[in-house]
This record gives C-alpha cells, structure tokens and sequence, in this order.
C-alpha cells in the first residue's frame, strides 16, 4: 500500500519482540549494572528468560502509571481493566459529537501494519510494528469544525480496575494534547495492535494514540474521550513538571531534558553490545513534519 510518508525501516529493523516484551527489565538491568550485565539481560531476554532486576527507580523506564508506578505492577494489575464494551467520546469543536462504540470505530476504519521507530525521553529507542489507523481518519467521521486548534485525549479512569490511580502520582485522569496540524499528520495514528496481535492491556487497549516525532509519554494509552478544542489542552506530565515536559516534546537532539541529555540513543535490539548512536532530529521523520514548527523556536516550545 502506497503511504502519505516516507518510510525507510523494514522488518528487519524490527526490535526482536522478546526484547520489546522485556524492556522493562532488560532497561532496570541497564540502570543497575554494569556493561556484562547488559549484554547478559540483553542475552537472556532474546531466550526470553530475563531475570527480574532488583533496579527500583521507577522513573527510568515508562509505564503505564494507572496500575502503578512499581515496575511489576501494570503487568499485574493491567488485566484487571475491561476493555470491552469500550466506547469513546468525541466532543468539542466537532460536527457529529457523541459516543462511538468501539466495534463502530473499527468498522469504519482502514488498519494497516505501521514500523515506527519509537522513543521514550530516557535515551534509548526501538523499532516496533504498530497497527492502527490514522487518527486523522476517525476526526474526519467526527467532522471538525472551524476554529478547533487542537485535539485533548483522556485516558480512562475506573479506580476500582486501577489500583495506581488512588495515588496522586499524576492529576488523573492521564492527559494528552496535540496541535490540529499533527493530529492530523498522516504519522499519527490509532494503535489497536502491536507485533501482529491486539494491544495487551498493559500497552494501552484498545485504542492508544502513536505519534512517531515525539517522546513516548504523548503515546496515550486506553483512550476514552477526545476533545477538538481551540485552546492548548492541559497534559499530565506538563502538570506535573512543566520545566522537564513541555506540551511538544518532539524528539530533538538539541534539547535536553534538564536532567540529562537526549542527544544520544541506545536502539534496544541493535546489538548485543550496541553502541551509542545520535538521537535523529523528531525521531527521524524530519522530512514529514519539520514543516509543522517552521519559524517556531524549539528550545522555547519544547
Ligand atoms: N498512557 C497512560 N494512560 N498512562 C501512562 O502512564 N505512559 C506513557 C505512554 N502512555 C502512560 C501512557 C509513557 S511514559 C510511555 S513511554 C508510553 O506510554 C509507553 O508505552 P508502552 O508501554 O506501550 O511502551
């Protein structure tokens, strides 16, 4: 299938899928341990028997916080949420608002396999194969109006399936916002499946959001309402720490995160030993959405 964007991965750039499912672990190993230590998790988690690592800094690996910030605990307590039925409001500046079932949204949509490269602000990446449909799509079945600037997402709240939101850890419900013009980039996309299979709960079922240039925390993940807007939406992690996440946050090798640079990545499965290589400029989709920041200064829109 012809896409809108140019894409220069193929399944062979494809991050091996037991490291992908023992990142986690394997990232906690990189945090703790020495060099021979990598190279043994990194071993071990391509057999698939990756030990659990005693590395307890929930901070240098991303989760999914509403089950809890205890590097066990989505995998835990993930399977508790119901994901069907699943419906997902869409309101605001938008012609037809109102609550679509999910089954609806699927019927309606084109799924196609997508390789991004995917990035979270701790300096490392991988390469994974989503499938998804373009979120520009599902807005055009909404019907934007004039005047909507852009796009809020909000993740389900049910404290009764989602043990880490009785905890103040962030201001739930989780929070997501993009500007119109990329949310409606054809990069950007719906995700309802990961190597090949549905999306387990932990990686944000049914329906999460994907957008390649920027780091993994905009990736909202079990969406249930989406707001066409034209004010700048409050986020979760902007509410949080505004001076370390800013409501952009587009991979860019120039800015760091106060805490510790991004100029350098590690691509997780790139190698036993994998080197260091330098971050690309958004990911690597510079040709698709530079054009979108034109004039912007990027250190100040971070
Ligand atoms: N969405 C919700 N609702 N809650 C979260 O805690 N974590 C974010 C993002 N989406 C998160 C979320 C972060 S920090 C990252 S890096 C990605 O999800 C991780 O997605 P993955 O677990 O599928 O790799």
């Amino acid at each position: 299938m012809a896409h809108r964007w140019h894409n220069d991965l193929t399944p062979q750039d494809v991050t091996p899928e037991a490291l992908f499912w023992n990142r986690r672990r394997l990232l906690a190993g990189l945090g703790g341990a020495g060099l021979g230590a990598i190279g043994a998790s990194m071993a071990a988690a391509q057999e698939g028997e990756l030990e659990v690592n005693s590395f307890e800094d929930v901070t240098s690996y991303c989760n999914f916080y509403e089950f809890g910030t205890g590097k066990g605990d989505p995998a835990a307590y993930a399977g508790q949420m119901h994901t069907s039925p699943w419906e997902v409001e869409i309101t605001g500046l938008v012609d037809r608002p109102g609550t679509y079932g999910f089954d609806q949204i699927l019927s309606e949509m084109t799924l196609e396999e997508r390789i991004y490269r995917f990035r979270c602000v701790e300096a490392w990446s991988m390469v994974v194969p989503w499938q998804g449909f373009e979120l520009a799509d599902l807005l055009s079945l909404a019907g934007v109006q004039e005047g909507a600037k852009y796009v809020a997402f909000e993740t389900l709240l049910r404290p009764e399936e989602m043990p880490g939101t009785r905890y103040p850890v962030l201001d739930w419900p989780y929070r997501e916002g993009l500007r119109l013009d990329e949310a409606m980039n054809p990069l950007t996309i719906l995700a309802t499946g990961i190597f090949g299979k549905p999306l387990p709960n932990q990686n944000g079922a049914p329906l999460r959001l994907v957008v390649p240039w920027k780091y993994g925390f905009k990736s909202i993940k079990s969406i249930v309402k989406i707001t066409l807007t034209d004010q700048e939406p409050p986020t979760s992690w902007n509410m949080a720490n505004g001076r370390e996440y800013g409501f952009y946050s587009n991979v860019n090798p120039a800015v760091d995160h106060p805490r510790w640079s991004q100029a350098t990545e590690r691509r997780i499965g790139g190698g036993l030993f994998a080197s260091r290589q330098p971050t690309l400029m958004f990911n690597g989709y510079e040709a698709e959405v530079a054009s979108l920041y034109e004039g912007m200064d990027l250190a100040k829109f971070y």
